[in-house]
């Protein structure tokens, strides 16, 4: 790994806010705070920058990965359940040429049918589904690695 100064986004979609008390039997007991005070660790160990953001909006979250790439090397994010269903979102990731590595805790594919598909997946440059909160370091890993490159 080269040196180069690398910045990471970190996006929490809707319904993330609440995690800790959200249906711990699926998401864990961990809160987004705990979960950020972790990643900002990792983010020391890689030797990145990371800020992160959570929004219950999808027009907030389509205005931060347009602007994303003036600043941002690649975003990780998890889209909540606009993975299944936003083509908005897809279509910000596209259209602004973002590096996005698509996050989800849970094992979507075990669960409810509507959360076998995301239609973000496709335009990512990488997925972590199943691996609770330590897919977010594991997809910070690959996104500092591949800025790296
Ligand atoms: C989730 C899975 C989605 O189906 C759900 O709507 C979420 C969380 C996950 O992290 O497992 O909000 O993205």
């Amino acid at each position: 790994m080269n040196s180069r100064h690398v910045r990471i986004l970190v996006i929490n979609g809707p319904n993330l806010n609440l995690l800790g008390t959200r249906q711990p039997e699926v998401y864990g007991t961990e809160t987004l705070n705990d979960l950020e005070r972790r990643l900002r660790e990792r983010a020391a160990q890689l030797g990145c920058e990371i800020e992160m953001r959570q929004s219950n909006l999808e027009g907030e979250i389509i205005g931060w990965l347009h602007e994303s790439v003036k600043t941002f090397d690649a975003v990780v994010m998890n889209p909540g359940a606009y993975a299944h269903y936003s083509y908005a979102i897809r279509d910000a990731i596209t259209s602004a040429r973002v590096r996005l590595f698509e996050v989800h805790i849970s094992n979507v594919y075990a669960r409810e049918e509507f959360r076998h598909r995301s239609v973000i997946a496709p335009v990512a440059a990488g997925i972590v589904v199943g691996m609770g909160t330590v897919g977010y370091e594991l997809a910070l890993e690959a996104a500092v690695r591949t800025a790296r490159r």
